[in-house]
């Protein structure tokens, strides 16, 4: 057997910072959208779904109950280096048009797939356009980004846990760890 099959890991955010962390973003995010009837939520597929549950619900605890719907879009394919090219896996099945919507994805590495869904959030004619990422990874971007509202932010390792994955392995820890080795 390889080496290379047995990549190791180290505890970077445990569940209980993460837990922590969630109630602290909704209440940020609250002052942003307590008076819009009309905003949504649109989570990027697969990364996102463990945060924006956990998320959703803190906001519903403030009294927020935005529709949350869901566009897949794939930079990584198998592997720990992003391929550069963002494709669109799913669109989102609500209407966008003339709305506010709160953007939640996982991580920010490059800055292409949140880019990405601007522009197809954008072109689809959303009035406005906000990002709330769990982890923002301190790396030059290949395209300028920032986002509204950020969980952690962490050093240039590849990390899963918490709804990232290795090969789609990883995604139900309930805490963040760090690629120790490249696999
Ligand atoms: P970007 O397009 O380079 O900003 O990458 C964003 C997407 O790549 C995220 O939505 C993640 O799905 C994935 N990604 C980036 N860094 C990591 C990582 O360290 N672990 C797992 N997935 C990652
Ligand atoms: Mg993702």
């Amino acid at each position: 057997m390889k080496a290379s099959s047995h990549p190791r890991f180290s505890e970077l955010i445990t569940a209980r910072q993460i837990q922590r962390r969630i109630p602290q973003l909704a209440r940020l995010i609250h002052p942003a959208f307590a008076r819009d009837p009309d905003w949504a939520i649109v989570a990027l597929l697969n990364g996102s779904y463990v945060f924006v549950a956990d998320l959703g619900r803190a906001l519903h605890k403030l009294g927020l109950t935005p529709p949350i719907d869901f566009l897949a879009l794939s930079s990584y394919g198998a592997g720990t280096r992003s391929s550069g090219k963002v494709k669109v896996e799913r669109h989102c099945k609500i209407d966008v048009r003339n709305r506010n919507i709160l953007v939640v994805d996982d991580i920010l590495d490059s800055g292409r797939t949140l880019a990405h869904a601007r522009r197809l959030l954008e072109t689809r004619g959303a009035r406005s356009i906000r990002f709330c990422v769990l982890l923002d990874k301190q790396v030059p971007r290949a395209i300028p980004f920032q986002a509204d509202w950020v969980g952690f932010s962490i050093p240039d390792r590849f990390v899963a846990g918490y709804g990232l994955d290795l090969d789609h392995r990883l995604r139900n820890l309930p805490h963040i760890v760090a690629l120790d080795t490249q696999p």
